[in-house]
């Protein structure tokens, strides 16, 4: 019979082969260095295909990295019972515990899991795609020191949780470079909570840039960066979205960057060529002024609400039909319930097709034309003229 380490490797080599992996924490650390506390290994799917992601969550940080399957087990192999006295793995059907002692002795509990148990926390925490304890959420205050959102900050959680995965979703979709690490630029990144986690994502696999306004926020998230293990793959920069150059970057973000904010982080994506734009518009007021409403709405767009909301539906119908003529397929959908937050539009456009054709042109100059619409902002930095003549 094996010994109890050995046969927790069987386990563990086994549940990462046949996908069963919930996952593995290791804890009661007594290796070289002090300051580490547990590993955390968790399944995620990349671009490049299944691959463990590692939290290796020191006394102040966490340090994020992503492997490949065998690298992985190599990487734990060493770990387990030796720098790691405890390890415990949590597969779809069971969970293995593994209690080493200094001299060298082990234990190994093995459960099945009853299939209609409520869902424990680690099954909770692993569809969760950013980590309910991740550090990073503690030291931006969104969460406590027990992994739970502060007060006033569930919607907050909320939001960060699912625009990470609704980037997952649309960075599968993007035709991005696969030989080489991502730029990712979030415009308007206000505290960075979005552009954190972006980086906590994607982990090596990209360098992500902040840019805010407001230099007193461009420093706490860079103190914050580098107090986490994020510097220098993340960092912050302060200054104005349209005012900042951008050499290069594959994907766009800009989440309620105010008014035409949005616009000037389009047509910097789109001038970069990325091959990803997420913007989430707010404020939208541009267009109100030049809005003219056919005489069937006059009516009911005397209620201010009304016009609000169409000065709203014109401008961000009038991004995609733009981003479309750009080249890029654009998908605009509300990517969080309104009761959350009201500002929950997002736009995203997948660069797709050829620029520039000229049937898409005089149908969104149509368009225009219907709401009185003669400019606007993203048209004027995209050079398409509105109003023909
Ligand atoms: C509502 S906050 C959103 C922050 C973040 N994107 C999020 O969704 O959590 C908007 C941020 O964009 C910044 N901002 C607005 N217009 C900007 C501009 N033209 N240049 C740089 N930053 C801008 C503001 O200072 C503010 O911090």
């Amino acid at each position: 019979m094996n010994d109890p380490r050995t046969r927790f490797l069987t386990l563990l080599h086994a549940a990462v082969a046949d996908g069963t992996l919930v996952k593995l924490t290791l804890g009661k650390h007594r290796g070289a260095d002090v300051t580490l506390q547990n590993v955390f290994v968790r399944p995620v799917v990349l671009k490049a295909g299944p691959h463990l992601a590692f939290v290796w969550r020191h006394a102040t940080r966490d340090v994020t990295k992503n492997h490949a399957p065998a690298e992985a087990l190599a990487l734990l192999e060493p770990l387990i019972g030796a720098d790691f006295l405890d390890a415990h793995l949590f597969t779809t059907s069971s969970s293995a515990q593994l209690e080493c002692q200094p001299d060298g002795t082990a234990r190994l509990r093995v459960k099945a899991s009853a299939p209609a148990a409520p869902a424990a926390a680690h099954d909770r925490a692993k569809v969760r795609p950013i980590p309910a304890d991740a550090a990073w959420l503690r030291a931006l205050g969104v969460t406590n020191d027990r992994g739970q959102p502060r007060e006033g900050m569930a919607d907050k959680f909320r939001q960060i949780q699912k625009f990470a995965e609704l980037l997952g979703h649309l960075l599968a979709d993007a035709p991005l470079p696969t030989d080489r690490p991502l730029t990712v630029v979030d415009m308007g990144c206000g505290k960075g909570y979005l552009t954190f986690a972006v980086s906590a994502l994607l982990g090596d696999r990209a360098t992500v840039q902040g840019v805010e306004a407001r230099p007193e926020l461009v420093e706490l998230c860079n103190r914050v960066a580098r107090e986490q293990g994020f510097a220098p793959r993340l960092s912050f920069t302060a200054g104005a979205i349209s005012a900042t150059p951008l050499p290069a970057a594959d994907v766009l973000i800009a989440l309620h960057a105010c008014d035409t904010a949005t616009d000037d982080a389009l047509a910097q994506g789109i001038a970069a060529h990325a091959a990803l734009l997420v913007v989430a518009p707010c404020c939208q007021k541009e267009l109100r002024p030049q809005l003219r409403a056919p005489d069937v709405l006059s009516d009911a767009l005397r209620h201010g609400i009304f016009q609000e909301r169409q000065a709203e539906f014109v401008t961000d119908a009038l991004r995609a039909q733009l981003l479309e003529w750009a080249g890029y397929r654009t998908k605009v959908f509300e990517f969080i319930a309104t009761e959350h937050t009201a500002k929950n539009l997002m736009v995203a456009g997948i660069r797709a097709l050829p620029a520039g054709d000229a049937a898409s042109a005089a149908r969104l100059r149509a368009f225009a034309a219907f709401y009185g619409i003669r400019t606007q902002r993203l048209a004027q930095h995209l050079g398409v003229a509105l109003v023909e003549g």
